[in-house]
Formats: structure tokens, sequence, C-alpha cells
């Protein structure tokens, strides 16, 4: 049995991708906040729920996916039942070292997932606590994996992580969004050139991933001397397209 506290954007969307990527329902606990969210949730999915963390004492590891106003006081009701038992926090601001204080008999670990764990193509930062066992580590990794990748950075990166990974997927949106304006602009039905950004983000992002190359060079192999590819990415250079995105993080990162 497996444990969620909080089950907002990200808890939810890891909960979801945990179920539509076959983790057995029957298998998640969670314990929802005020609204109607979490019941909503589990309408859905239909995993169980609880009102109290008391009744998770069953679930290990436990997710955190409470925002930080929350957080104190889902640690302090959790302590009591977090003995030897794996917490994982996806608080933006649960340090290891906070929880650490707060739980100091669980193994703790402190994670940011993005949103396409949703549909289990995640990529995950996360830094455990000194006192983790490989074995431990592969208890978070076996109900992690069905969310996508869940890769161990050392904490002062994992807030860099969390933006180039977490954010982006906003800015790939935007991006999508303005390559089917140019395609309406020439031409194109709305619906067809969505689908033609959206399946070519997919492919590009399949074949950067699949290939020895790094980005760049694919560049550099679809850029034929005059053609019309290298135009095109010099006037995004002339706009300051790298600029732009580089600028984009350094953003959301002073947040
Ligand atoms: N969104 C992302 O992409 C993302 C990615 C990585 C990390 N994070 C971090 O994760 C944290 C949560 O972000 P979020 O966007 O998921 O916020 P959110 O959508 O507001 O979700 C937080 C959820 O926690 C629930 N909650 C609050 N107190 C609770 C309690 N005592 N017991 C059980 N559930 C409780 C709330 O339930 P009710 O609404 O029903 O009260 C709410 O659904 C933030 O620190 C954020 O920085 C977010």
């Amino acid at each position: 049995m497996i444990g969620f506290i909080g089950a907002g954007s990200i808890g939810g969307a890891v909960i979801t991708g945990l179920v539509k990527n076959g983790y057995d329902e029957n298998e998640i606990i969670v314990k929802g906040g005020k609204s109607n969210r979490t019941k909503d949730l589990q309408d859905h999915l239909g995993f169980k729920m609880v009102q109290k963390i008391k009744q998770m004492e069953d679930a290990d590891p436990i997710f955190i996916g409470v925002g930080a106003n929350a957080l104190d006081s889902v640690l302090s009701e959790l302590k009591s039942i977090s003995k030897d038992k794996i917490v994982v926090a996806f608080t933006g601001s649960a340090t290891v070292a906070k929880l650490r204080q707060a739980l100091p008999d669980a193994k703790v670990a402190h994670a940011i997932p993005n949103t396409p764990v949703k549909v289990g193509a995640g990529f995950t930062g996360i830094t455990y606590s000194e006192k983790f066992t490989d074995d431990e580590k592969k208890k978070v990794a076996s109900v992690m994996g069905y969310t996508g990748q869940l890769v161990e950075v050392p904490e002062p990166q994992l807030g860099i992580i969390g933006t180039v990974a977490g954010c982006s997927p906003a800015f790939l949106d935007l991006f999508i969004e303005a390559l089917s304006d140019a395609g309406v602009k020439h031409g194109l039905d709305r619906k067809l050139a969505y689908d033609a950004a959206i399946g070519m983000a997919l492919g590009a992002s399949k074949l950067a991933l699949q290939s020895d190359l790094n980005p760049s060079a694919l560049k550099d192999e679809v850029t034929s001397p005059g053609g019309s590819t290298i135009k095109g990415v010099a006037a995004l250079e002339e706009y300051g397209f790298r600029n732009a995105v580089i600028k984009a993080v350094d953003a959301a990162e002073s947040e």
C-alpha cells in the first residue's frame, strides 16, 4: 500500500499517472483536503480515501503533495505514524533538512515532478536523505517509474531541474501554439495545424531521446546549405529565440 497526502495539481497528476499506467488503485490510499477535488479524482480512478493521516498506517512510501502553507501541520500529524517509513515530499519548500527535522524516524526525500507524470512521461528530480539504502531508493523508483523518469540529483539542483522540466511544459505549449498560429496564417485548418505541431514536438523529442547525437547536431543534420530550415533558424535567432528561453528560465528561477 502507498499513500498520498494532498491530491491537487501535482499529487493528482502523479496518482493519475500511476493508475493509468497500471499501478493497482486498490494499493493507493489518499488523504485529501477540504474541497471535493480528491473525491472527484477518486470517482475517476477508484483509489481508497481516508479522512485522517493516522488511517494511513499501512502505507509506505507516503507522498506529500500539499502546498507550503499546509506542510507543517501535515508533517506534525504524520510524525506519529512515520517511524521507519519512506516519506517523499513534492512541496517546493520541503527541503530534506526540514523533513528530517520534522520526521526524525522516517526516511525522507524531496522530489519535484512535472505534469507529464500524468501520462507516464514525466521527469522527476529527487534528493534522498543520506539514510536511504539502495533497496529503499529502488522502492521509490518502482513506484515513480510508472509515471516516467526519476533522476537523483543533489538538492541544490532540484530547483533548476524543477524549472527546466517543470515550468517548461508551459513554454513548449506556447511554442506549439505559435507554430500552429503560423500554420493557420499560411492556410492550414486550426486542428491540422495543432496536430502537426504537437506531432512534431513528440517526434522530435523521441528522436532526440533515442539518437546518439545531441540536439545541436540533430539541427545541423536538417539544415542544408542555403535551405529553408537554416533560414528559419536564422530568423529565430534574429528575434532572440535562444535568449528568450534562457531569460524565461532566469525569470522562473528568480521566484
Ligand atoms: N503543480 C506542479 O506542477 C508542481 C510540480 C512540482 C512541485 N509542486 C509543488 O507541490 C506543491 C503543491 O502544488 P500543487 O500545484 O499541486 O497545489 P494544489 O493544486 O493547490 O494542490 C495541493 C492540494 O493539497 C491539498 N491539501 C491541503 N492541505 C491538506 C491536508 N491537510 N491534507 C490533505 N490534503 C491537503 C489541497 O486539497 P483541497 O484543495 O481539497 O483543500 C490541494 O488539493 C507546491 O509546493 C508546489 O510548489 C508543484
